[in-house]
């Protein structure tokens, strides 16, 4: 591949690309970049860039000409090397936001050329005349392109073969999936009171892997909730955790399974609630108050269901056949993590054969389920209640219960 950045600061441009990994792969020949100062390019006797621009304002605008010739010299170098025209890119704060798709787009290209603006900006004729693209690498503004041209050409060099040579890993497709990195840790094993997680020491590399991708998602939801809602549109749960052997799902009919549900109800209960409602709703979560509204909702013609683990409760789930609702999907906090949820969102969906597109509710604060319920195909079908606490002294927090509908 061969970059070429036109720029009025081309040392600038050229001494990053000749340090560190990306020099050691430009000297051993894995990719050609050349910087280009506009300012060789000017006609007049001061070398004078840029100009006023038309219509007033403040600031100076580089004029087309230099750009332009500076560009058909480019194309000229890439042309007598046998190259394809380069794909043309204009680093401006207006541009389209930059992320790893279009650098894997631009690592497609034989020539990839990087224009920098400077001042207020570029004669958009320029642009028009010349430009693939437009790209912005962060909604804030920069005195000038250079640092967003070296950003998009150290993203974009180091998926060429080779660059990471050390690092196979990296040029895998599967590394860039739309989730954030998990953490990375190093020697020493302790370092200052804190422990490297435990799993990673085990060398159980199945193990590793799992706690690893578990990180990235969850970081991913916290941090980057836009990505993460994209990830989960791309990467429907379609491979079910399977059921084990011990495992099954009882009806609730006993005293002591009333009881069992009662107990799984006000600890889910509690646990989505706990951040969004005051102690005056909070106190009334005891299992008897949740073993009351259970029967009274079982007179409504809801049934509910156990999980059970080797004999022991550890997750819930009701449906209605009349509504063909789902609710009260809860698992014990030490069962979390085991795809116990997703199996029984799925026993339950399954219990409504009647109803295609079953509905259930859920708090927006709650993000773990709204990301479980989105990659098993739920989408928002509207705002169901809404706690606020201007009018509602048992909220704490403004928060909506969404309605979600099976799109499956
Ligand atoms: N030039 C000035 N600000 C910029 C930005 N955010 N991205 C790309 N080029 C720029």
């Amino acid at each position: 591949m061969r970059i070429d950045i036109v720029t009025l600061f081309p040392e600038l441009c050229d001494s990053f690309l000749s340090a560190s990994i990306l020099g050691r792969a430009r000297a051993k020949g894995l990719f050609e970049a050349h910087c280009h100062q506009i300012r060789d390019y000017t006609r007049n006797k001061q070398k004078q860039t840029d100009d006023y621009p038309y219509g007033g304002g403040c600031g100076m605008v580089l004029y087309a000409q230099p750009i332009a010739d500076c560009l058909r010299a480019v194309q000229a170098q890439c042309a007598a090397q046998g190259r394809a025209r380069p794909h043309v890119v204009f680093l401006t704060a207006a541009g389209q936001p930059y992320n790893e798709e279009t650098a894997k787009r631009l690592a497609q290209y034989d020539a990839v050329t990087l224009v920098c603006g400077h001042y207020e900006g570029i004669d958009e004729r320029v642009i028009e005349a010349f430009g693939d693209e437009e790209i912005s690498i962060g909604d804030y503004v920069l005195t000038g392109g250079e640092l967003a041209s070296l950003v998009v050409a150290d993203s974009v060099l180091r998926l060429q073969p080779g660059v990471l040579a050390e690092e196979k890993g990296y040029q895998d497709e599967s590394y860039w999936d739309g989730l954030l990195e998990y953490p990375q840790y190093t020697r020493p094993e302790v370092w200052e009171g804190r422990a490297v997680p435990p799993v990673l020491l085990t060398g159980d590399h199945q193990k590793i892997d799992a706690w690893r991708a578990a990180q990235s998602r969850a970081r991913t939801r916290i941090r980057r909730p836009d990505l993460y809602e994209r990830w989960c549109d791309t990467h429907p749960i379609t491979d079910f955790p399977k059921w084990k052997r011990g495992e099954n799902m009882r009806l609730v009919k006993t005293g002591e399974q009333w009881a069992a549900a009662a107990a799984l109800f006000a600890e889910g209960r509690y646990a989505v609630c706990e951040e969004v409602f005051t102690p005056l709703y909070l106190d009334t979560l005891t299992p008897e108050n949740c073993r009351a509204e259970l029967l009274e909702e079982k007179r409504g013609g809801w049934a509910f269901y156990l999980h059970y683990t080797a004999g022991q409760a550890d997750g819930m789930v009701g449906v209605c056949h009349k509504t063909g609702r789902i609710t009260h999907l809860f698992v014990t906090s030490e069962a979390r993590g085991k795809g116990i949820g997703a199996k029984m969102l799925e026993f339950a969906r399954k219990k409504l054969p009647e109803h295609p597109h079953p509905t259930l509710t859920v708090l927006n604060t709650n993000t773990r389920a709204l990301a479980l319920y989105r990659r098993l195909k739920w989408r928002p079908a509207g705002v169901e209640t809404v706690y606020d606490p201007a009018q509602d002294p048992t909220a704490a927090v403004y928060t909506e219960e969404w309605r979600l509908r099976y799109e499956g």
